[in-house]
């Protein structure tokens, strides 16, 4: 085993199994996917406009996955329904599109696509204003955005902690007047939609798994504009729909990553 991992197991931290370390074949067959992921996360940006229902997004990302030969994994994940997550204003994660849902001027809507190809996963997600909205709106979106470029940041060198980058980004979020879900939290990504290590936005420094050389996760914090907290939604059977609690807005972005010996890489872009 790599003496640097052995070196952090021995004095009690959390270390990756050899599973969660990928090899050239795993990361090349997760790079595919990533390089489809974010063809539909463009073709989606291509195509959202004021007026549009949810569910033509919904329509958009099941075509272009599937006539490029890939699988889009929420569908029938778990019982969710649609093939990606459409989380409009106050919805912070897992909004399901319907065609009674009209994109109105000033919405901020995140839209996150994960694709199988060849049996190896992607996961990314991206914030768009549709048409002008308030300062405060926009505000939140930038610094959600910011919070997941500070994440990569702590990761520009391997043999960081999950806790290093999620105490970075909650410190950021609270610098601005927001805060962070704790309730969800990023993931490895790669082999299985969602794998360890939990990578929570929020904690202390030197916590979590290590990050080394290989492995493939996400960052992608929910930054809302009030409380932290979320709920359900009773309108919805499914379960799935993430609320915040006090209805305040929330933002997100997310990115598949490989950690590599320089830190990490993005695949999802
Ligand atoms: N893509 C989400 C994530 O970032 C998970 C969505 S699960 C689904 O982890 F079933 F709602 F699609
Ligand atoms: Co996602
Ligand atoms: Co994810």
């Amino acid at each position: 085993m790599d003496s640097r991992i052995l070196y952090w197991q021995e004095r009690g931290k959390l270390v990756p199994t050899r599973d969660l370390i990928r090899t050239k074949e795993q990361i090349e067959g997760i790079r595919f996917a990533g390089v489809l992921n974010t063809a539909v996360l463009d073709c989606v940006q291509e195509h959202i406009h004021e007026g549009m229902s949810t569910l033509e997004i919904d329509r958009l990302v099941y075509d272009y996955t599937v006539s490029h030969g890939g699988t889009p994994a929420p569908l029938h994940y778990e019982g969710f329904p649609a093939s990606c997550c459409t989380s409009i204003d106050d919805v912070v994660c897992h909004g399901i599109p319907s065609a009674e849902e009209i994109l109105e001027e000033g919405d901020i809507i995140n839209v996150d696509c994960t694709t199988i190809l060849n049996g190896f996963y992607a996961d990314a997600s991206r914030m768009f204003v549709i048409g002008k909205t308030s300062p405060e709106k926009q505000r939140l979106v930038d610094i959600a955005w910011e919070c997941l470029k500070i994440g990569e940041q702590i990761c520009s060198q391997p043999y960081v902690f999950v806790g290093d980058l999620g105490n970075a980004i909650a410190n950021h979020a609270h610098k601005n007047g927001c805060t962070v879900v704790r309730d969800l939290c990023g993931h490895g990504v790669g082999i299985h939609f969602h794998e360890e290590p939990d990578v929570e936005h929020y904690g202390r420094p030197g916590t979590g798994m290590l990050l080394v050389p290989g492995m493939t996760f996400t960052i992608e914090p929910m930054i809302n504009a009030g409380d932290w907290r979320v709920c359900g939604d009773e309108e919805d059977p499914t379960e799935w729909v993430v609320l915040t609690e006090d209805g305040s807005f929330s933002a997100q972005w997310e990115h598949t990553f490989l950690m590599t010996e320089n830190g990490v890489e993005i695949l999802t872009h």
